[in-house]
């Protein structure tokens, strides 16, 4: 492991970013750090977390700490997923790849965004465990028909179906810093952008080694090739998901479906009506609509109505091992990570992520410890205090 994400530099996913930070262009990095808009829900998730309190046991033993949680059927590790994160080739030479190796290893499971770099069958070949394909429906269903019949001959055990991506989300940032001008073909647009480019010669000299701007490999338009990345901001605009395209999804894959993007009880209704074995409670990291309820608020609303029926999974504002086992006390049976691992890889690859993984389970580790808690199956609200006014187990719906 290289020593720049190494103890005592790297501490924490905090560092991590900071590292991160000095590795990337800025066009890079904040399209990984950005949210939507004013960034609120974004910041909201992670200040949900702190907002919640432990109450510990003290005095109690718990000598071994065992993490594994099993997810649709797999065992996992750890209760802890590596989310889709679209373009991870841009923040690292073959960075889907890398990620997918690194949560093999570490026997976690990997979700490869549709909005990838790499072909995803060679994500599945980097990888010894458990992978996820995310499937969005750019390109087309016949574009979205030929990539479910590829990861399902590729070993991907789950399809995660994103259902909050009906238009991309306003992230100002990735205006701000021209990361359009810098996709597009005109030479003279991108020179007031480029700039941020030459300060980060390292990445520069990967980026270029790696094959410079990458296609989308896995959204194979019949007749074109390959999506060009220019083209990604439009074909999310015609690739609305709805609750009626399941029925072919679901014919169309034959395994277990995860429906992502869950913010009420009552889409957790529709998750379940519609035969999903998982759901992820997501804002999309506050990357989509700003101005939603932080996950950590709504997950309780969504065990308390679905959570005898269908798995339960969360996302957005993980940073810390205490962070996942909140979440697990809130009901969840294991959580996602986006940006704590992304930043992971753009500071130093797979061994970024690796790191990023590692400081996580560390951590949940330390916490069960301190908390005076045996196991991951025996975590629940009594070890937590959730602010007066936080719905906890309303089963709120308008329908009823
Ligand atoms: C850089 C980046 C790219 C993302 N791309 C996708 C994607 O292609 N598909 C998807 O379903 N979610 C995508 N997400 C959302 C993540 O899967 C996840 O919901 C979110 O990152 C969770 O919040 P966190 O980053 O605070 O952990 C992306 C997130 C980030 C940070």
């Amino acid at each position: 492991m290289p020593r720049s994400v190494q103890s005592p530099r790297v501490l924490n996913i905090e560092d991590l970013r900071r590292v991160a930070k000095r590795q990337l262009p800025r066009v890079v990095f904040d399209y990984i750090d950005g949210g939507a808009e004013d960034e609120r829900t974004s910041r909201a998730n992670c200040r949900a977390f702190e907002e919640v309190t432990f109450r510990p046991r003290c005095a109690v033993a718990t000598p071994a700490c065992d993490l594994r949680v099993s997810v649709l059927g797999q065992s996992l590790s750890m209760p802890l997923i590596l989310a889709p994160v679209g373009s991870s080739r841009l923040m690292y030479p073959r960075g889907e790849e890398a990620a997918a190796a690194a949560a093999g290893e570490a026997g976690i499971a990997y979700t490869l965004s549709t909005l990838s770099g790499c072909r995803l069958e060679d994500v599945a070949a980097a990888s010894k465990g458990t992978v996820w394909y995310q499937v969005y429906l750019v390109g087309g269903r016949d574009c979205a028909l030929s990539a479910i019949e590829r990861a399902k001959a590729a070993g991907y055990s789950a399809l995660v179906v994103t259902i909050d991506t009906a238009v991309a989300g306003m992230r100002e940032r990735d205006l701000r810093n021209g990361a359009k001008e810098l996709l597009g073909d005109r030479f003279g647009s991108k020179l007031p952008f480029v700039s941020q480019l030459l300060t980060r010669p390292g990445w520069l000299a990967r980026f270029l080694a790696d094959g410079g701007l990458m296609k989308f490999q896995n959204v194979v338009i019949p007749g074109q090739g390959p999506m060009l990345y220019a083209d990604v901001t439009a074909a999310l605009g015609d690739a609305v998901v709805t609750w009626d395209d399941l029925k072919w999804i679901q014919q169309a894959w034959g395994g277990p479906i995860v429906i992502k993007g869950v913010h009420t009880a009552d889409d957790a209704r529709h998750a379940v009506d519609v035969g999903a074995k998982a759901l992820v409670v997501s804002n999309h990291g506050g990357r989509q609509l700003d101005g939603v309820a932080p996950t950590l608020r709504v997950l309780p609303e969504v065990v308390a109505t679905v959570g005898d029926q269908i798995e339960v999974l969360v996302d957005g504002g993980i940073r810390r091992g205490s962070d996942i086992v909140k979440a697990l006390c809130l009901g969840a049976r294991a959580v996602m990570a986006g940006r704590a691992y992304a930043y992971g890889l753009g500071a130093a690859g797979g061994a970024g992520v690796a790191r990023a993984i590692e400081i996580l389970r560390a951590d949940l580790i330390r916490t069960l410890k301190l908390l005076g808690c045996p196991s991951l199956a025996e975590l629940d609200q009594s070890y937590i205090d959730v602010p007066a006014g936080w719905p906890t187990g309303r089963a709120a719906s308008r329908n009823g």
